[in-house]
């Protein structure tokens, strides 16, 4: 009998830890998250593949402006050209169904803008023009990542 209610008593404690761990640890809610951009949710390797994408658009910026900055016209094309539309993740139709239409639309004019820029640089365009094309461009970068983030599916 005793050790009965010795057991229900350190059940009971149990419980109330369990509970107390529970809501300090367990909750990692994105409500309470000071991220307040809007979560856009792909299984996890569709966010690799956007996330790949993006590091690709990074290095991209950065081969256009090692190509102006040396002088290697053709390798700031090359850069540019690297992130144009050909093998951009977002037309996979499996991605492109869980995107909204507004991200969608500034992820092709961004990839359209690196064709448009690759096309300048080839036919001669002015290190100031490319300049300005690419400011135009990167400001796609800063406005979707100023609204939206990416998680992984659960
Ligand atoms: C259509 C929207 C959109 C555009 C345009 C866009 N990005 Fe992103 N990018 C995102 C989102 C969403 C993330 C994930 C951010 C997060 O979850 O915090 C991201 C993440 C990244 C990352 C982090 C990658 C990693 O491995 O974590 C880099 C680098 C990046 N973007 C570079 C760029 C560059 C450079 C451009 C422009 C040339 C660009 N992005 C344009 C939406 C965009």
């Amino acid at each position: 009998m005793r050790v009965a209610s010795i057991g229900i008593v350190v059940g009971i404690i149990g419980i109330i830890v369990l509970g107390i761990f529970n809501s300090s640890f367990a909750a990692e809610p994105h409500e309470l998250s000071v991220d307040t951009r809007q979560r856009l949710v792909l299984a996890p390797a569709q966010r690799y593949m956007m996330l790949a994408e993006m590091r690709q658009m990074l290095g991209s910026v950065n081969g256009i402006l090692q190509g102006l900055a040396t002088g290697d016209l053709p390798v700031a094309e090359k850069a540019a050209r690297a992130t144009g539309m050909t093998g951009s993740v977002d037309v996979n139709p499996h991605i492109k169904a869980r995107l909204p239409q507004q991200f969608l639309e500034w992820a092709m004019r961004t990839h359209r803008g690196f064709d448009m820029l690759a096309d300048r640089i080839h036919a001669g365009s002015s290190q100031t023009d490319i300049i300005r094309e690419l400011a135009t461009l990167t400001g796609n970068c800063v406005a979707c990542h100023a609204i939206y983030r990416l998680d992984e599916a659960r």
